[in-house]
């Protein structure tokens, strides 16, 4: 690293990297490419040892039952909201989580309610969870947002109090623990992306599980066009199924997945240690008894301490060697596509907003800095110092 001046790299100084710091680790070992391999190898492409393996291993590593391998995390959702919910049926939601945790529920006929998000911890606030609970009110569906885990005993609670269903999105936490489990423990239903870029990547892929034995075989079903026999369909599904090439990448990254998931929560306790140090810059804070996967490292900026703008603050730290990325630039409720959801909830509820404000406050606020785990304790004082640069130049007087 060069010796950085205070002067920003945007503005002609030196920046605190010569060349940008990776802001993910994608790819695969030679250990997955012979794994891939075999099965191109025998020819046996479809779902089959590799699947049931990874289906076995995957589950019983995040402490759950049954996993059923699909294909991807949004048939995932799919699959457990086909499972466990009515056309009609309300569900909440926040609106601060990816749009297929809320699109899928559309794509199942279910009546969706945002609710917000705890400003700390990004995730679904309970107390906002529980003002929007009616008694059409049939299930939540929550995501570990960023790799964080929720407050599971909050929504368990009011699950047992008003009777409803939980799905956790899990597509960003794999290997994440609560209460010192693993959080396929928890909640009716969890899924999982295996895409590309997720800390387990197969390129596709995803994974459904479940502690409830009837669910399980439902979802199976819908998975595999109701199969019960060759050509015997008992109900009405899909194929969302995986293909062994995808079990078999997916096993052979499981062999390092859990060392992998040790340095990101290292890392981020290096990154703690950093932004505390940065006025205006604050840093995700674990919700109480979670044990982090660190899909994501996502900062947020008090804008008042600032004469920039978020998108303003990232450009000047990409100059110094820092790239970073909006998760998500707009609340779901801002997204078009749930326009007239919206108006719905609007007209509705008139105690409480359609348009939650933390979540929509956040948009503006948040950015994902580099995380994965080969970060260097260098590299990471880096970013930090980085961060340091930008803010100290931006800082209101
Ligand atoms: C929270 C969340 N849910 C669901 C998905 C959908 O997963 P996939 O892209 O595998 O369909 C993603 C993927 O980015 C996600 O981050």
């Amino acid at each position: 690293m060069p010796a950085a001046t205070t002067q920003l790299a945007l503005q002609g100084g030196t920046p605190v990297f010569d060349a940008p710091v990776p802001f993910m680790a994608v790819g695969l070992t030679p250990a997955d490419i012979a794994a891939a391999n075999e099965v191109l190898e025998s020819g046996m492409l479809r779902a089959a040892s590799k699947c049931a393996a990874l289906e076995e291993r995957f589950a019983s590593m995040t402490d759950a039952k049954t996993g059923l391998t699909c294909a991807n995390g949004t048939c995932a959702l799919q699959l457990a909201y086909g499972a466990i919910l009515e056309p009609g049926d309300e569900v909440i939601v926040p609106a601060w989580t990816y749009i297929a945790t809320a699109s899928m529920l559309v794509a199942a006929g279910a009546k969706v309610v945002f609710c917000d998000s705890l400003e700390d911890s990004y995730q679904i606030d309970p107390a906002d969870v529980e003002k929007r609970i009616t008694p059409n009110t049939r299930a939540i569906a929550a995501t570990h947002l960023y790799g964080i885990p929720v407050d599971i005993d909050a929504i368990q609670a009011l699950a047992a109090k008003h009777n409803l269903k939980v799905i956790y999105d899990c597509a960003q936490a794999h290997l994440a623990e609560y209460d010192g489990k693993g959080i396929g423990a928890f909640g009716d239903a969890c899924t999982y992306s295996f895409y590309a870029t997720k800390n387990l990547g197969t390129g596709e892929g995803g994974m459904v599980t479940t502690n409830d034995a009837d669910l399980a075989r439902t979802m199976g079903l819908l998975r595999s066009h109701g199969e019960t026999d060759k050509y015997v369909h008992e109900s009405v599904g899909f194929n969302y199924r995986m293909n062994d090439i995808t079990g078999a990448i997916g096993l052979s990254k499981l062999d390092t997945l859990p060392e992998q998931t040790e340095r990101r929560r290292a890392v981020a306790e290096r990154y703690h240690a950093g932004i505390d140090q940065i006025e205006g810059v604050e840093r995700p804070t674990p919700t109480k008894g979670s044990n982090p996967a660190w899909h994501l490292y996502t900062c947020r900026l008090n804008l008042d301490s600032f004469t920039c703008t978020r998108d303003e603050f990232i450009e000047a730290l990409k100059a110094e060697g820092v790239p970073s990325a909006v998760h998500y630039p707009m609340p779901l409720t801002d997204q078009p596509a749930f326009k007239d959801v919206v108006k719905r909830n609007e007209s509705e509820n008139s105690s409480h907003t359609a348009r939650p404000p933390v979540a929509a406050s956040l948009a503006k606020r948040v950015f994902c800095i580099p995380m994965h785990h080969n970060l260097t304790d260098e590299q990471i004082d880096g970013v930090c110092e980085a961060i340091a640069k930008v803010a100290a130049a931006y800082h209101s007087a």
